[in-house]
């Protein structure tokens, strides 16, 4: 089955059938990783809005994945080396924790990561938490890179992204500033293990997390410990089915609940163009992060 089929599976909100199709995929080495920009978008199967440039560093190869370099044409100062970790899984791996976040970096995170970059003064001096984001965390990466944050936790509840994540951390610590930059293996669904940070954060960020069915609930409650009385948190993904409605249900109970779709205009633009000449490859469905803002009543 081609990834493109794959992907439509989980739009069908059959969550764990399309997991383990994702992760078949993984297996079979079916990279998803970014291309240059402009390829970016006509690929077979579409990966990125082509926000970002990547760069593979030949020399940095290794049994654990490829460093690649990542920069954003708009944002010079946004230039860091992050580990794609290698997409083949022991069978261990494939029957432990979710490992969605281990085959790619998602066109959420990308678009996330970029919405960060050019809002970089709504994060100065702010406490920001990314929650779920794989294996580079790269939107809590674009923050501590660009902002003068006062404090950068990345997180994911996989331990194999999060330590790589801490790798990436020790690679780029020249470029983070003044801010303190973290990271951490933080399940939603076990708060014991993270009640040392309850109210601690003005913002927490998070990219294509809301399709777990058994976790929505527990996403909800992460936002609300972890945020400050007067925190927001900022949230991309697609809408997969009715996932997303399905997480704003939920949310609403705790928070004010706002959806934009038309955040961004460049964005809005790429999104209409693939989906009148990347129709083959684009599911608007599977495929276009809508943004959601949750502030606390
Ligand atoms: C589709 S991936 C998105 C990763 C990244 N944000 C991106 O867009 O590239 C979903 C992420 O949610 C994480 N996740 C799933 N269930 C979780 C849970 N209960 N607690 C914490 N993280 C979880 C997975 O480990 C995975 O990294």
């Amino acid at each position: 089955m081609s990834e493109t089929s794959a992907e439509k599976g989980r739009s069908d909100g059959n969550t764990s059938k399309h997991r383990w199709k994702i992760l078949r995929n993984a297996i079979l080495k079916k990279q998803c990783q970014h291309t240059d920009p402009v390829k970016s978008v006509s690929v077979r199967r579409f990966a990125s809005f082509g926000l970002l440039s990547t760069k593979s560093i030949p020399t940095e190869s290794s049994i654990d994945g490829q460093w690649v370099e990542y920069s954003c044409p708009q944002f010079s100062q946004f230039c860091i080396s992050v580990r794609h970790l290698s997409t083949s899984f022991s069978a261990g791996e494939l029957i432990g924790f979710n490992n969605t976040g281990n085959v790619c970096v998602w066109p959420s995170e990308e678009v996330l990561a970029f919405h960060c970059m050019n809002n970089a003064d709504y994060f100065r001096n702010k406490t920001v938490c990314e929650v779920g984001g794989g294996m580079t965390c790269l939107a809590g990466l674009s923050v501590a890179v660009c902002s003068n944050a006062a404090e950068v936790l990345l997180t994911d509840g996989n331990q194999t992204s999060a330590k790589n994540i801490q790798e990436i951390i020790a690679r780029n610590k020249s470029k983070f500033g003044e801010s303190v930059v973290t990271a951490r293996e933080l399940k939603w669904n076990q708060r014991e293990l993270f009640e040392d940070l309850g109210g601690h954060f003005d913002c927490v960020i998070s990219a294509d997390c809301l399709f777990f069915d058994q976790f929505r609930q527990d996403l909800v409650d992460t936002f609300d410990v972890l945020l400050k009385p007067k925190g927001e948190a900022i949230i991309f993904a697609p809408c997969r089915g009715n996932t997303l409605d399905q997480f704003c249900v939920l949310a609403k109970t705790k928070f004010e609940v706002d959806v934009e779709s038309r955040y961004d205009g460049s964005i809005w633009r790429k999104h209409q163009d693939m989906l009148t000449e990347g129709k083959e490859v684009y599911d608007e469905n599977i495929h276009y992060p809508v943004r959601i803002t949750l502030k606390r009543r």
